[in-house]
């Protein structure tokens, strides 16, 4: 990798990590119990930019307190529903007023190029907040004829309420931080809930500074409380605390599974967006460079580290070799470089550790017979770079098929005819997105209800908005995320009948 001219980092940005880092507990912030800190590596060079309080049970149990008491005194749970409103749309001002700088923290933090984190991150996280504060005034229950048959001459006034369902822990991964804090943020606050934050270890700096923005904005204290530390201690802490009603978390499968497990023992309700394999059909009518195109975006968009990457293409005979020659020469072509760099397409992953792992994935591919048709490698450091990879020659059966990997590497399966191609994108634990690449209507028309996922795109991948639910089926999780959705995510519903005869 050539060193090239970067962005020069904004005074703010600077003075935001030279400053101590604090967690939000209550309205104040705080240094870990312990007095441990935990180092924030900058991907693209290994440094150490920052270091971040630690957090223990004993700091999850006072950020829990805070929510509790927020909650059951009532400062938010009964703000009028304008207020919360107002308040939300205040925040969604400062993030975009400080989008740059929240920019430049997601990129030293996480290696994602900046201007990608400016125009997608940040301002995708402003507008959830904006699209969540709407959701705050049009909350509503129904009001039920009831007809008892058993009780005569009776006169029932019958309804529903929603009601915020509580405190809420809010467990979240590395690869979107501010996007993920605000998509369990923010439907939080629409609601009435109050919540405790817990970033990914990997990448807490953008959760703080969101943390500063809220209180800026005016929010009461305690409503939102933001703690740093690793999932295993803090994490786990969270997800089996008892005083906790909801825990909304997205990650891996298997910590899923370990986290709701921890929340089921206290009946404490969960949403849980896990991981995926997803499936990119390309269908034989296609334009070569068009599906290439999308092809190649869908993997390769974030470094890979996306969970409804469309990490398996299954391509029509007809024209494998001329999508897959096309995708292999966008692949070496695109230049991967540090996020600060303008020029750069693809940045480091996260992680010393993430790089092991997907280095790890990719030399298994090799070992069960894949053939790279570009990339492969990993860069020599420092930084946690490697180069976009196509894997061909893949079978159904191997691990870098069947796994997440999590990283800029597709693998590519030739079919010949429609039913092959359902049968093998359906065959995975995973149900989170899939793609399909055609301009035949009914083909496509007839795919879709084939296709068990909970997001089908068209000549389109990973797309998200605010007011479409998202989330997957079988191992990818239950419960969904955004649109009118969420709202039942975070509210319990109370049946109410009132007997006037
Ligand atoms: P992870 O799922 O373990 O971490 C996600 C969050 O969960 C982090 O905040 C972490 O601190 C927390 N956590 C971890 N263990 C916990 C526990 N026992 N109790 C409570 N919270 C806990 O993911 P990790 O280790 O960062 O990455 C490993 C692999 O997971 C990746 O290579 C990737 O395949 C997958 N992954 C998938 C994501 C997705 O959105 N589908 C996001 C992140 C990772
Ligand atoms: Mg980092």
């Amino acid at each position: 990798m050539e060193t090239n001219e970067t962005f020069a980092l904004l005074d703010a940005t600077r003075a935001f990590l030279a400053k101590p880092k604090k967690m939000l507990i209550g309205a104040e912030w705080s240094d870990a119990a312990s007095g441990r800190q935990l180092d924030v590596v900058n991907p693209a060079d290994g440094a150490v930019i920052a270091r971040v309080p630690e957090a223990d049970e004993r700091d999850v149990q006072q950020a829990v307190a805070a929510a509790r008491h927020a909650f059951d005194a009532g400062p938010w749970r009964n703000a009028k529903t304008t207020d919360r409103e107002r308040l939300m749309l205040v925040l969604a001002d400062l993030i975009e007023v400080n989008a740059r700088e929240l920019a430049e923290i997601e990129s030293l933090d996480n290696g994602k190029p900046v201007i990608v984190a400016q125009a997608l991150d940040v301002a995708m996280a402003a507008q959830c907040f904006r699209y969540m504060a709407g959701w705050a005034t049009k909350i509503e229950g129904s009001v039920i004829d009831a007809g008892m048959p058993y009780l005569l001459g009776s006169e029932i006034f019958a309804y529903t309420r929603k009601e915020p369902v509580g405190v809420v822990g809010a467990i979240i991964p590395w690869n979107f931080p501010l996007l993920m804090a605000a998509w369990k943020i923010a439907p939080s606050l629409a609601t009435g809930c109050t919540v405790v934050l817990k970033p990914a270890e990997d990448t807490p700096l953008s959760a703080l500074r969101l943390g500063e923005l809220i209180q800026a904005a005016g929010f009461p204290d305690g409503v939102v409380n933001i703690v740093t530390g690793y999932g295993h201690t803090a994490g786990a802490a969270l997800s089996r605390d008892p005083r906790i009603d909801k825990i909304a978390f997205t990650g891996s499968t298997q910590t899923g599974k370990t986290i709701g497990h921890a929340a089921l023992d206290n009946m404490t309700r969960m949403s849980l967006e896990l991981g995926g394999k997803s499936p990119v059909i390309v269908l034989p009518d296609v334009d070569l460079d068009t599906a290439a195109q999308g092809v190649a975006n869908a993997i390769f968009f974030n470094q890979g580290q996306v969970c409804t990457a469309g990490s398996r293409a299954y391509i029509h005979s007809k024209v494998f070799d001329g999508v897959i020659e096309r995708v292999a020469k966008l692949a070496a072509n695109l230049k991967i470089g540090p996020g600060m760099d303008p020029a750069t397409q693809i940045g480091p992953l996260v992680s010393a550790k993430q790089l092991e792992r997907v280095c790890g994935y990719i030399d298994s591919g090799f070992g069960e017979g894949a053939r790279a048709a570009a990339g492969g490698r990993a860069l020599d450091g420092p930084g946690f770079f490697v180069e976009p990879t196509v894997l061909v020659d893949t079978t159904q059966a191997m691990r870098v098929v069947r796994e997440e990997i999590f990283g800029p590497v597709l693998v590519a399966m030739p079919f010949d005819d429609v039913d092959t191609a359902v049968r093998l994108a359906n065959d995975t634990p995973y149900g989170l997105g899939a793609s399909i690449w055609s301009n035949d209507l009914a083909a496509i028309h007839k795919l879709i209800p084939r296709i068990a996922a909970g997001t089908v795109w068209v000549n389109c991948h990973s797309l998200l908005d605010n007011a479409l639910p998202f989330g997957g089926m079988k191992q990818s999780g239950f419960g969904r995320e955004l649109g009118r959705a969420v709202i039942d995510q975070y509210t319990e519903s109370k049946s109410v009948m009132m007997n006037y005869a």
